[in-house]
């Protein structure tokens, strides 16, 4: 690529700027992500200066060729000068093109026009004698590629390329490469490629905010991607360390975009690699595990009384500040509002009601919940609770669950699935009513996206004090949002005169299986606790060092356990608790953990293990834990203790089999 200001190369001595770079680009919320923070800190750490200038407001090319014509006082002019950042409403291109001598100036099309080749004409051509027109003649003018969204955003036109980010990645290049080259545009700053690099390395899950716009991990990359192309300087090791970005994305990010500055026309996969998963049991490291009857001073708990008093506590604020994060108190603001109910639903067997939760003042802070009772039930029921994985209408084609608003798809930025049903074989409503039980369920997105998008489009900010826009390191992560808002749940099943809300056992599958652990430990409110395949941060010994370990957990989830517990990544022995202790925390109530056969990755025998362990804790409180010693072939429940387990034959998922089991255990408790 051209250097511009410097000259190309890869010299990591700090640069030493003959002077300062200056920068504006023709935009819109795509170059705010790639220009307006970052840019300045890496020239810095590079021994630069730069003045950056970011017209905001036109999307389309043809739309700043409108803005200039008329001179239209169209943009907010954000600029920043000694790494300050400041805003001008309604301001001019012609004001903003004089009111620096600009090395650059970059110019983009609209994300979803950059793949259309008829897009560029009127617009581009015009543009550019424009630009050239009112800038000095050794000014660059430069392409800003931008990115392609994420396969799962939901948003109108991106059905032009088959709603696939490789898709469009490909269509953007292609078209603004011709573009280019028809206009003598002689440089490309790709931030396509770095993105597509990113999402295709091995750790890096989420790139995006809300599926299109960046979150923090994006924004930096793509910065850089802007810093090597504009000065020629490697950004492979610049000491500028955003912030809330760890290590291994700081590594992963500098070497997408300088894989993308040198080879601007591909998508590859960079960074670390993946840890390999493990399961074979001659791979099990020694470990000690921490012994939940000794207290922290080494004492050994020898009362029930003490372990309630002084060992429980212990134990649970490990777990609070290392690993899943503290949460607030709840809201006295919060309030219930029934939005729909029916006396006969699913074809005559159960009543229905669909109720929000506000959580706070403001709306947009809401649960939906989607309740199912026996239609036939006398007094009040008991119930199953549960986070469902795509939507209230996914849990059944019942045509009267209501489909999220825009309101809430906005919120959710991405949905898994609109179909209604599309999960029933997770919920078998028949099954659970028939026994006598309600259903209380609602989607994680309303608590979460359940993607890094830097806190802004969930529950997040209920926990930040005033001015704060991160968690801080012990402060909650999703897993702690979602087991909070299981307990606002439970808040509002307290006040249900048709809910027996001292019979409620919370359930939940996978990473809502460490969610369900984590609720029922702290909200002893949860008569019965349900953790169906939660495998690591679950019910797996960390210790095991089998399938998945905390390293991808923190690698693919960074959102998801509390900051410091990305401390423990390759170090499970350092971690002061294992999860047996976590299952611990649910003793005296009944507590079921279940596997399947083929779902190695959540290493089935260390779930086991778990609650093998966790039964010592039990039986000190002189109740029955698990009632076996041996890990069970798959079909064979044990559910005579109070800690019940089974392993179902098949793959990594939530079915009728086990909803069985876990109805005949809740029969013993909850009937
Ligand atoms: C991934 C993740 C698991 C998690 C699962 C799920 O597989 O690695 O930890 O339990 O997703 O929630 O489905």
């Amino acid at each position: 690529m051209v250097a511009v200001a410097w000259s190309a190369g890869a010299a990591q001595k700090p640069c030493k700027a003959p002077k300062t770079l200056k920068v504006l680009a023709i935009g819109n919320s795509f170059s705010a992500d790639a220009v307006e923070q970052n840019l300045w800190e890496i020239a810095k750490a590079d021994g630069c200066t730069m003045v950056i200038g970011n017209l905001y407001g036109g999307c389309t090319l043809e739309k700043h060729w409108e803005n200039a014509r008329s001179d239209a006082s169209a943009y907010s002019y954000r600029k920043v000068v000694n790494g300050k950042k400041t805003t001008i409403p309604d301001y001019a291109l012609s004001q903003a093109l004089k009111d620096e001598k600009w090395d650059v100036v970059t110019l983009q099309q609209q994300s979803l026009r950059a793949g259309q080749i008829e897009s560029f004409e009127p617009g581009l051509p015009e543009l550019l004698a424009y630009v050239r027109a009112r800038v000095p003649k050794k000014t660059k003018i430069v392409f800003h590629r931008t990115w392609a969204y994420e396969n799962d955003y939901v948003g109108k036109g991106f059905e032009l390329f088959d709603r696939k980010s490789g898709k469009m990645f490909e269509a953007v290049t292609a078209t603004t490469k011709r573009v280019c080259e028809k206009y003598g545009i002689s440089t490309v700053i790709p931030s396509a490629a770095t993105i597509q690099n990113l999402r295709r390395s091995e750790i890096l899950a989420n790139v995006c905010r809300d599926g299109f716009h960046l979150n923090l991990i994006g924004r930096y990359a793509v910065a850089l991607t802007w810093y090597e192309t504009l000065t020629g300087r490697n950004v492979v090791g610049n000491a500028f360390n955003p912030p809330h970005i760890e290590p291994w994305m700081k590594e992963t990010a500098q070497l997408a975009a300088h894989a993308a500055v040198l080879d601007p026309d591909k998508a590859q996969p960079v960074g670390p690699k993946a840890h390999k998963a493990q399961n074979d049991e001659s791979t099990v490291p020694p470990y000690i595990l921490p012994n939940p009857l000794v207290m922290a001073d080494g004492t050994p708990v020898t009362t029930p009384e003490q372990w309630f008093s002084v060992r429980r506590p212990e134990i649970l604020k490990i777990f609070t500040e290392q690993v899943f994060g503290k949460s607030p108190a709840p809201r006295s603001d919060m309030r219930f509002e029934q939005v729909e109910s029916s006396d006969s639903a699913l074809g005559g067997i159960a009543r229905r009601k669909q109720v929000k939760v506000y959580l706070g003042k403001n709306d947009k802070y809401c649960l939906n919940l989607l309740i199912y009772l026996p239609r036939q039930a006398e007094g009040p029921v008991p119930m199953f609770a549960g986070i469902n994985f795509q939507g209230n209408w996914a849990v059944n084609p019942d045509p009267e669950i209501l489909m999220p608003d825009k309101g809430q798809l906005k919120r959710y930025a991405i949905v898994p699935t609109l179909e209604r049903g599309a999960q029933s074989r997770r919920w078998p409503l028949e099954q659970i009513l028939s026994a006598g039980y309600g259903l209380l369920t609602f989607y994680r997105g309303d608590t979460d996206p359940d993607f890094h998008d830097g806190w802004l489009n969930g529950i997040a900010a209920l926990g930040f004090k005033k001015g704060q826009t991160w968690p801080e390191p012990d402060e909650w992560g999703t897993i702690s949002q979602w087991a909070w808002s299981l307990s606002r749940a439970m808040d509002y099943m307290e006040t249900d005169p048709d809910i027996d809300a001292e019979r409620v056992a919370v359930i939940g599958h996978s990473r809502l299986g460490k969610t369900s652990l984590w609720a029922g430990a702290q909200d002893e409110r949860f008569a019965l606790v349900i953790s169906n395949c939660s495998g690591a941060g679950g019910s797996a010994l960390s210790r095991r060092m089998q399938g998945e370990v905390l390293v991808d957990l923190n690698h693919h989830f960074p959102h998801w356990f509390c900051e410091n517990f990305h401390a423990y990544s390759n170090r499970e022995a350092e971690l002061p608790v294992d999860q047996h202790e976590l299952m611990a925390l649910i003793a005296p109530r009944p507590l079921y953990i279940a596997s399947a056969s083929g779902d190695l990755w959540a290493d089935p025998k260390g779930e086991f293990t778990s609650a093998l362990e966790a039964s010592k804790v039990y039986e000190f409180l002189g109740i029955p834990g698990l009632q076996i010693q041996e890990w069970p072939a798959a079909g064979h429940p044990s559910l005579e203790g109070h800690v019940a387990y089974h392993m179902r034959e098949g793959k990594h998922d939530i079915l009728s089999y086990d909803w069985g089991n876990y109805i005949r255990f809740a029969d013993k408790f909850l009937k």
